[in-house]
């Protein structure tokens, strides 16, 4: 979807989407740390806008540089409290994040820490003596070598699994998402964004999201869109944990999580805030494994043994999934299989 740039001098460049197609759950700014936040809410044409933004223009050229990614905050809300960075009250939103500085909750007061590569949007963002270890399942995929070697084999072996492939998962998987079209697309779990990559230069969404818990996850993620030239100005890379999602309430056009649901600790806390970050009508896609032999009793137990043990919840069945989504809000529930692949769908009702 097109997006209008306006920029102060070199550094200060606020990006406002066209009212038409952009996210359906249109954002606002608070103007507390703006007093001369002008904004311009287009109807369906691109325009340029000039926006002044004194205190952040300071911060920016302190810094010297900005984010090369969309630096638009549009939904994303504080992972504490959830209100938004922005509030409702103006017109269409932005806020300039700063490679060294970040953004802070104005309810909060909490700072997230912004880098060259992503906005970290974890609680833990800014921990200096406290420290917490995530399940294995989670843990693994921050070590470096995982994200070097993730799309050198070790996605394409997936196949073996009954995994089609990135390029007709992509496409399964946009066939699904057709109601996020033209809104915020947010790639849970995104890994190296394999899909990320892909759904950015499809220029089919206003913004997409590429979101992990990984930090190396998300510099590799960021090395491939350097290398492949992908458009970045409706892209945004965020640090963040799957069952603590760093977006508004009903503000998400879609949610896709490739190959993620059994790597995380908990696929219920986890659904559940996909549920209520997407918007009514907004579709949740998911591939997974799935194994029936759970509904056997002795599997079962099994099953159980080993989910304690590793934390992965890799043995699901279709009826699990199925009242995973249910249990969560979403309704409409559909899924497709190959062997142990699975690619599930369901959506926020509308009320
Ligand atoms: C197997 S990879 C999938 C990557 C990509 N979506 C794909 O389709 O290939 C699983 C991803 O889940 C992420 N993950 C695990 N636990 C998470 C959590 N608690 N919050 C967010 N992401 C998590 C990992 O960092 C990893 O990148």
């Amino acid at each position: 979807m097109a997006t209008v740039t306006g920029s102060i001098g070199v550094l200060n460049r606020i990006r406002m989407p066209k009212t038409v197609g952009f996210s359906k759950s249109q954002r606002k700014f608070d103007c507390k740390r703006s007093a001369s936040f002008a904004a311009a809410t287009i109807a369906g044409t691109a325009a340029s806008v000039s926006v002044e933004v004194p205190e952040l223009n300071s911060t920016l050229e302190k810094n010297g540089k900005s984010s090369e990614y969309s630096d638009t905050l549009f939904n994303l809300a504080c992972p504490i409290c959830y209100k938004p960075f922005a509030s409702r009250g103006d017109p269409q939103v932005t806020l300039a994040s700063t490679i060294g500085s970040g953004v802070e909750c104005y309810t909060c007061k909490k700072l997230y820490f912004q880098n060259e590569t992503y906005l970290d949007l974890t609680i833990a963002s800014g921990f200096e003596e406290y420290s917490e270890t995530m399940p294995a399942t989670t843990e693994i995929f921050r070590n470096p070598l995982v994200p070097f070697l993730y799309e050198r084999g070790w996605r394409q072996s997936f196949i073996l699994d009954g995994f089609p492939g990135p390029e007709r998962e992509f496409k399964m998987a946009q066939n699904y998402l057709k109601p996020a079209t033209g809104g915020t697309l947010v790639d849970a779990s995104c890994g190296s964004g394999l899909f990320s990559r892909l759904f950015a230069r499809s220029g089919m969404y206003s913004h997409v999201v590429a979101l992990d818990f990984s930090e190396n996850m998300l510099r590799q993620c960021h090395e491939y869109i350097k290398q492949e030239n992908i458009p970045k100005e409706n892209l945004i890379l965020v640090r963040a944990d799957i069952s603590r999602l760093p977006f508004v309430s009903n503000s998400i056009d879609g949610v896709h999580a490739g190959a993620a649901l059994h790597c995380w600790p908990s696929p219920s806390a986890a659904v559940a805030e996909i549920s209520r970050i997407l918007r009514p009508g907004g579709i949740f896609v998911a591939t997974t494994y799935i194994y029936d032999f759970i509904a056997v009793p002795v599997f079962r137990a099994l099953r159980e043994f080993y989910i304690r043990a590793t934390s992965n919840h890799l043995y699901i069945s279709e009826r699990e999934l199925e009242d995973l989504c249910r249990a969560c809000g979403l309704v409409g529930f559909k899924c497709v299989r190959n062997g142990p692949f699975v690619m599930i769908s369901a959506s926020k009702p509308v009320c």
